[in-house]
């Protein structure tokens, strides 16, 4: 049997052509910065966000707990939304290892208005957790792949400086952002202090994340990544597949977001599910269901091939990417008709 993998673009394997960009890097130990591939990779990343410098780290996880360990800091409040990854898929690293206390902020789409987050800044007292970041998620994962827009960038920007905050920005799905939004990736993470993007989601490479700011924070960022026991050696094996990635897969999001909303709106046409199509910005729907059926549909999709996630008891995850080309989403299509 055929098997449609929807479950998540981390499932994404990469192909011939970056194997060949990994099999011919140039490698040396990253750690004394002697890997001309992840200097290289790093050099690209600042030069796509704009920032000054850039850091190649094992995983999106690891390059949030940096940037909450330096500029969240131990004992301090950093405001986030109630659905942030951070907050529910990270393990807890942001209290048991940066020793920061995620405040989670309400909001529609994944995004943080001024108005929600104004009563929760907390500083000048000596009984209270000061609050010193703010972290948004661009794509915002578990609000369905939703994008941050520029109006909302520089709200979030004026309410940081008028308080003195910083923020960091989970892109994990940054250069999904730039596809749905138009937006360049260096504009976007203009609006924040730290940024980091993953290589190994809809960009297909096996491994790895960049975290980017200003040499200094960069700088810091290295220490703490050796810290956690992130020093890599010879890391310019995965680095390869990042350039790679940079270079070759970030014009086909495009089509993985056609996908997506082709497959939101099947979904949305059938008996047992509804999908809130407004929020179908990227590679990502939530199609809902009658309350407890979501794991026997699941079952169910699962033995016709289709492969997703039940990740509430009325809600299941699809997520499009390079594993699945627009004729495999009509056949998808076709199987949910039927089932
Ligand atoms: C929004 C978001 N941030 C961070 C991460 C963590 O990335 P990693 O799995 O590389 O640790 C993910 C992973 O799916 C994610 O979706």
């Amino acid at each position: 049997m055929k098997n449609y993998e929807l479950r998540s673009d981390t499932f994404t394997k990469p192909a011939e052509a970056m194997r060949k960009a990994i099999y011919n890097a140039e490698v040396g130990d990253d750690v004394y910065a002697e890997d001309p591939s992840v200097n290289r990779l790093q050099d690209l990343s600042s030069e796509i966000t704009g920032k000054e410098a850039s850091l190649y780290v094992p995983s999106g996880s690891m390059a949030n707990l940096i940037a909450l360990y330096i500029l969240g800091g131990r004992g301090n409040e950093v405001l986030m939304h109630e659905q942030a990854h951070t907050i529910h898929h990270e393990v807890g690293g942001a209290a048991a290892i940066a020793g920061c206390m995620p405040i989670s902020v309400p909001g529609d789409r994944g995004v943080m208005k001024r108005s929600l987050m104004e009563p929760m800044v907390k500083k000048d007292d000596y009984d209270i957790a000061h609050t010193t970041l703010i972290e948004i998620e661009n794509t915002h994962n578990f609000a369905g792949g939703t994008c941050w827009k520029k109006d909302d960038l520089k709200e979030v920007r004026s309410f940081a400086d008028d308080n003195s905050l910083k923020i960091h920005m989970d892109g994990a799905r940054l250069f999904n952002a730039v596809t749905a939004t138009g937006m360049s990736a260096a504009e976007i993470s203009s609006y924040t202090d730290s940024v980091t993007f993953c290589l190994s989601k809809g960009l297909g490479a096996p491994m790895g994340s960049m975290l980017c700011g200003d040499k200094e924070y960069i700088a810091r960022a290295k220490v703490i990544r050796k810290m956690l026991g992130g020093g890599m050696r010879q890391a310019g094996i995965a680095a390869a597949a990042g350039i790679y990635a940079l270079e070759n897969n970030i014009f086909r999001l495009k089509e993985d977001h056609d996908n997506c909303r082709k497959l939101a709106e099947t979904l949305n046409s059938l008996s047992w599910a509804s999908v809130d199509l407004d929020k179908v910005e990227t590679n990502i729907v939530f199609a809902y269901t009658e309350p407890g059926k979501a794991a026997s549909i699941n079952e169910k999709m699962a033995e016709r091939g289709i492969r997703a996630i039940a990740t509430a008891s009325n809600e299941i995850r699809f997520v499009t990417s390079l594993m699945i080309s627009a004729q495999e989403i009509d056949q998808v299509c076709e199987i949910l008709k039927d089932l």
